[in-house]
């Protein structure tokens, strides 16, 4: 009896990751990686998607419902990513397609740099930075660039996940008061220090308010006109979650008006900020190109485990890092 080759899965990858991951994809499967800087526009993604039985996407790649439903074979979506608001999780559970992310190895940088972003905000790093490469440095000054105390000032953090858990840790090494709010109806893991309270007593109580939250229909301008005007005279909003977490335009308006003192993103809606937006125009905004994972040993371990997510659906085992763990898994259609 003349027996059918099985043949190898494939994989499309988005973007060129970590090389040792994409080595360890290609023994396990047929792997093709987009070869631009920049994320295969919408069609790309359809067409590959159509024929492949793993995606790699990124947080720019939408993973939408007309795409999973054009996409017969597949069978993981692994996201490089702990956020997954770029994907639509239930049409994958829907559809048997396990969604993959990579929780855990981001946390510490991302903290790091919404903590870089709160200093550069209260110290005017950035506008410093601009001033001498412009030529503007005349000599040291009683009134030159003054800003804000980080050490001794109240943190407010929104979100306790284990970013915003991480940001606490930061904050309490400055001997910063930590007040942190939750949806969440569980306490969570406790940071000795950080103080629990209402989202309203963060916001009239905060020097600083650092968004942590994950995109979600209910986070989607948590940080609106009501909510600045809630928070104190010259405070300043970090945030490193999503840009889509804060109403922008209210944020421009309170910072024209003088009622908030800066921000600090390093996510805007959309992404990239237009170069006219008028955020960009303000001195007291510092603006990031959403890097917080982007210290290299994260996003080689975010490759390892984006990679190791797929071969484990490929093994027939749901990914240790996976988002939707009741989904009922699509069988392979990869006999030839
Ligand atoms: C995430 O992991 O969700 C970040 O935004 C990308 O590193």
């Amino acid at each position: 009896m003349h027996r059918r080759a099985k043949t190898k899965p494939r994989a499309f990858v988005t973007r060129a990751i970590a090389p040792a991951a994409i080595a360890r994809l290609r023994r396990h499967a047929i792997v093709e990686v987009w070869p631009r800087n920049t994320p295969p526009p919408y069609a790309q993604l359809r067409r590959r998607a159509r024929e492949a039985d793993a995606l790699l996407t990124m947080v720019t790649d939408r993973v939408d419902a007309p795409l999973i439903a054009s996409a017969p074979k597949l069978r993981v979506i692994s996201n490089l990513a702990v956020g997954l608001d770029n994907i639509d999780v239930a049409a994958a559970t829907a559809a048997g397609i396990a969604v993959g992310h990579t929780p855990g190895v981001l946390t510490d940088a991302t903290a790091d740099l919404a903590f870089a972003l709160l200093i550069a905000a209260a110290r005017r790093i950035a506008e410093g930075d601009r001033a001498v490469r412009a030529g503007k440095w005349q000599t040291w000054g009683p009134a030159v660039l003054l800003g804000h105390d980080v050490y001794g000032a109240t943190l407010g953090i929104i979100g306790w996940g284990q970013i915003g858990r991480a940001m606490a840790r930061r904050g309490l090494g400055f001997n910063m008061r930590v007040l942190y709010a939750s949806r969440s109806t569980r306490n969570g893991e406790s940071v000795p220090g950080a103080t629990r309270v209402s989202m309203k007593r963060l916001l009239q109580e905060s020097d600083f308010v650092s968004l942590h939250v994950p995109l979600t229909p209910h986070t989607r301008h948590l940080i609106g006109s009501p909510e600045m005007a809630l928070m104190k005279p010259g405070a300043i909003l970090i945030n490193t979650a999503r840009g889509a977490v804060i109403d922008q335009r209210a944020l421009y308006r309170s910072l024209k008006a003088g009622h908030l003192g800066g921000a600090g993103l390093d996510v805007t809606d959309p992404e990239p900020i237009a170069e006219h937006d008028p955020l960009v125009k303000l001195a007291n905004v510092v603006i990031t190109p959403h890097i917080g994972s982007a210290s290299h040993t994260s996003r080689n371990k975010m490759a390892d485990i984006a990679a190791e997510n797929i071969i484990a659906v490929l093994e027939g085992r749901l990914p240790e890092f996976c988002a939707n763990r009741e989904a009922v898994l699509r069988t392979p259609a990869s006999t030839g």
